[in-house]
């Protein structure tokens, strides 16, 4: 190739030379075509056309890698080393219209100072729902102290069950990306969601854990959804539009994808920074390839993350089969899972799940999580150790601010525990990767 390019910019440096030379540029062309015949001919036997090639083809004799898509030249940033200090998590809480006061007791249930909150409400909220959240954020005296609160201001539009939801997930990881990068864990919640754990609790069982781990619940065994999610096709008009439209449906069904494998589960997860980088940088194409593969996929919350994760063999072995969330479905399962009430409480408690959901905005059991598991009074948020204020006469205990890094775990956390250890048990953690 180098010898071809030199004759050919030899001959084609001077005019004189050209005008001379038609004759050795034919032969040039003909012999060009001679080589990308001979290339051609080359690719179509692999075994032969190694060693033309600095990278590797597949060939006979060593396997093919089992996804094109998935290039092995770069690799996600090093998993830090351990920390003697406790991790951080970045928490995206989403609403939609009328959801800024439950939005806002979310964030109390889940605070602490070392994380990071992105909080997102629907472009199609009020603009009074959304001066409320804005208000309430910048005039609470902690999250103004630590300034890790965030709301998203150019609010996007999401369709449910479209593909908007995971672009506004992956905005919003985009956005934690760019505030800080000292953040271990990537966690999408919703309005509607609670924790049945306090930070405290959270932060002290995950400090045990390597910080590459994604709690993602998958499967690829697809059943249904191979005829009602992967055939159909679906646009989603909240990608172009602005005002909000339900998804609709294409008549023509397309095959299931052949060059990477399908995987679904819960929309729910806890990812690691290193699998959130390598979902936005996109220094491999996977992510990117798999995303607009389901731009047109009905429900892609459902697989978009679990389909990545799985299909890039750098992250794969990371993944823990759980949402980590209590979620009770009805008998039989209908669209949404059952709203939590008082009567499900000895069964979220049992679960040792860090969070539930889906719970209505002010129902008494969120009063009862806040007393019996959280210690949580009312418009305050849950305290822990770095609040060393007094707690008499109703006052809050984090108005005063001691050493953040200190953390107080509580029986929450010895059941958070119970649950990791069950999951990653030599009969749950590696059996139940991708399979
Ligand atoms: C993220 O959170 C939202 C809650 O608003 C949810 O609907 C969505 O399905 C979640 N998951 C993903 C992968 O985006
Ligand atoms: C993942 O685990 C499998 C089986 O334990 C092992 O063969 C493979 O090398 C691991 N892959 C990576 C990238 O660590
Ligand atoms: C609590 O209230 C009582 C009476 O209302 C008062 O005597 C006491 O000083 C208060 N304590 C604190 C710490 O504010
Ligand atoms: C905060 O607590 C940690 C862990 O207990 C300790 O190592 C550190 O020195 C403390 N920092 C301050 C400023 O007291």
């Amino acid at each position: 190739m180098k010898k071809l390019k030199h004759y050919y910019s030899h001959h084609h440096n001077s005019s004189e030379q050209q005008r001379k030379c038609i004759f050795p540029v034919i032969t040039m062309i003909s012999l060009f075509s001679l080589f990308f015949l001979l290339l051609f001919a080359l690719t179509l036997t692999p075994l032969s056309a190694t060693r033309f090639f600095p990278f590797p083809i597949s060939t006979a004799t060593t396997p093919p890698p089992p996804y094109p898509f998935v290039e092995s030249k770069l690799f996600p940033l090093p998993i830090p080393p351990p920390s003697p200090l406790p991790p951080r998590l970045a928490y995206l809480i989403s609403g939609s219209s009328a959801d800024a006061s439950a939005i806002l007791r979310t964030l109390s249930a889940l605070y602490h100072p070392r994380n990071r909150y992105v909080l997102h409400l629907d472009r199609d909220s009020s603009p009074e729902d959304r001066r409320l959240l804005t208000h309430q954020v910048d005039r609470h005296l902690t999250f103004q102290k630590f300034r890790n609160v965030r709301v998203v201001t150019k609010a996007n539009l999401v369709t449910y069950r479209g593909p908007t939801m995971v672009a506004n997930t992956l905005h919003a990881a985009a956005i934690a990306l760019t505030e800080s990068d000292d953040w271990d864990w990537f966690i999408n919640l919703s309005a509607s969601d609670y924790p049945l754990v306090t930070q405290d609790d959270l932060l002290h069982a995950f400090s045990h854990l390597p910080r590459d781990l994604n709690f993602i619940d998958h499967t690829s065994d697809i059943g249904w959804k191979d005829h009602q999610r992967a055939r159909p096709i679906i646009i989603d008009p909240g990608l172009y539009m602005t005002k909000k439209q339900d998804v609709f449906w294409i008549t023509q069904r397309r095959s299931r994808p052949t060059a990477f494998k399908l995987f679904t589960g819960s929309a729910w997860m806890v990812l690691s920074r290193s699998f959130i980088d390598y979902c936005i940088w996109g220094w491999d194409n996977l992510p990117r390839t798999v995303l607009m593969y389901y731009t047109n996929f009905i429900s892609s919350p459902e697989g978009y993350f679990h389909t990545v994760v799985c299909n890039a063999q750098e992250f794969k072995n990371t993944t823990v089969n759980s949402d980590l969330h209590f979620i009770a479905w009805d008998n039989p399962p209908r669209q949404h899972p059952h709203y939590l009430s008082l009567d499900d409480m000895k069964r979220m408690v049992d679960s040792n799940a860090p969070f539930a959901r889906k719970f209505h905005g002010d129902d008494p059991v969120l009063d009862k999580i806040d007393a019996e598991l959280l210690s949580r009074g009312p418009g305050m948020v849950v305290p822990g150790g770095w609040c060393i204020g007094s707690r008499l006469n109703g006052s809050d205990p984090c108005s005063v601010v001691g050493n953040t890094t200190v953390l107080r775990p509580g029986p929450g956390s010895k059941r958070l525990e119970t649950l990791i250890k069950s999951l990653l048990s030599d009969e749950n953690f590696r059996p139940k990767q991708c399979v």
